[in-house]
């Protein structure tokens, strides 16, 4: 069986670019027979960028119950949160004395992260965390630990698989082999979901579209999508609007095809906008209906997440780690 896996940092509310770039995707992809999915929480990797611990929590909440709101399965799926997995920072740190540290000097965030010190005229690392720096080998770990083969993300994530691979690689040449090299796998027509504001939609930017904002405000946030000046009649450019992006991520080729020739005949923006709410409102509101009677219900998905990194732990994680701990020289435990 093909081994699917991803994750979803527990930084905040889940939005509309997680929906489309990631859980849409990977429970569609978890239907087909051949496959075993694995979808987490990733509150580690949360800790980077929050230090709130009532946010995390609420995040985790909510993005397990979004999960479960779109068709997962705890059955067929193995739905874990990853702090529930203590293997997983035991692996972070095997994988930690085989990564280049070059390699992580090149990681995207982190080289954001000093080019915004440096045109501020401060130190390269400064307010930098060792956390940052580390990021790509966690989320190695994540995906080397139950040796996914592929990793659907968006385009942003497609460095992290190929550092993934990289320290992967490196431990088997050293230690033999033990682990699957992981392949990202993109959504190709909807590589990188717009924000409000026309880049890319991020917690990070406040440009961001909730999963399951209630109706009305799901209507105020696509009325407030940025569009330039085109008057209704005047024709518009349909690869270069935000708005028909997002359409496009939920609307079917024939859809897709009407709305680029309403571009061409000069729709104006308020219409435009009035035909995404409602097709955007028409895939969602089924969901947000059961997210809602999901999130009432906290315990619940507690057992859920528990009962799922109890079982892999026992099938997966702890009989991995014995092995590794083993090839590398470390005692093993009991
Ligand atoms: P995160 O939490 O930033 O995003 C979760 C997933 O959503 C996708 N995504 C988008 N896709 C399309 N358009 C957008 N605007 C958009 N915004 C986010 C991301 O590409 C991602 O697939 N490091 C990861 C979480 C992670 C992980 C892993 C993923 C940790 N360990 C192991 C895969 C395998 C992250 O921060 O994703």
């Amino acid at each position: 069986k093909t081994r699917v896996l991803t994750g979803i940092t527990t930084s905040g509310t889940p939005h509309l670019g997680n929906y489309v770039g990631a859980i849409r995707p990977a429970i569609a992809a978890s239907r087909a027979q051949d496959v075993e999915s694995f979808y987490f929480l990733a509150d580690y990797h949360a800790l980077i960028k929050v230090q709130e611990p009532a946010r995390v929590q609420r995040s985790t909440l909510e993005i397990a119950a979004s999960w479960l709101a779109c068709g997962l399965d705890p059955a067929r799926v193995w739905f874990y949160r990853q702090s529930d997995i203590p293997e997983i920072p035991e692996l972070t740190w095997l994988l930690a004395c085989v990564a280049g540290k070059g390699i992580l000097n090149r990681a995207h965030a982190y080289k954001a992260a000093v080019d915004r010190n440096r045109a501020e005229g401060e130190d390269d690392d400064a307010g930098i965390t060792a956390g940052l720096f580390m990021y790509p080998v966690l989320m190695a770990a994540d995906i080397l630990l139950f040796n996914a083969h592929k990793v659907p993300v968006g385009r942003d994530q497609i460095q992290h698989i190929e550092m993934a691979r990289d320290f992967g690689q490196r431990f088997n040449h050293l230690y033999g082999e033990h682990f699957v090299l992981p392949e990202a796998a993109i959504e190709e027509h909807v590589a990188t979901l717009p924000g409000l504001d026309g880049r890319k939609m991020s917690k990070s930017y406040d440009n961001v579209i909730p999963l399951f904002a209630p109706r009305e405000t799901l209507r105020r946030l696509i009325f407030s999508i940025v569009t330039d000046s085109r008057a209704p009649g005047e024709p518009k450019d349909a690869d270069g609007s935000n708005v028909f992006q997002l359409y496009q991520a939920f609307a079917s080729a024939e859809e897709t095809a009407a709305m680029r020739q309403a571009f061409a005949d000069g729709i104006g923006w308020g219409d435009a906008k009035q035909t995404l709410f409602e097709r955007i409102d028409a895939e969602i509101a089924p969901l947000r209906e059961r997210y809602e009677a999901l999130i009432a219900r906290p315990a619940d998905i507690e057992d859920t997440l528990r009962d799922g990194a109890r079982r892999l732990r026992e099938r997966y994680a702890t009989p991995l780690l014995q092995r590794l701990r083993e090839a590398v020289g470390l005692r093993n435990l009991a």
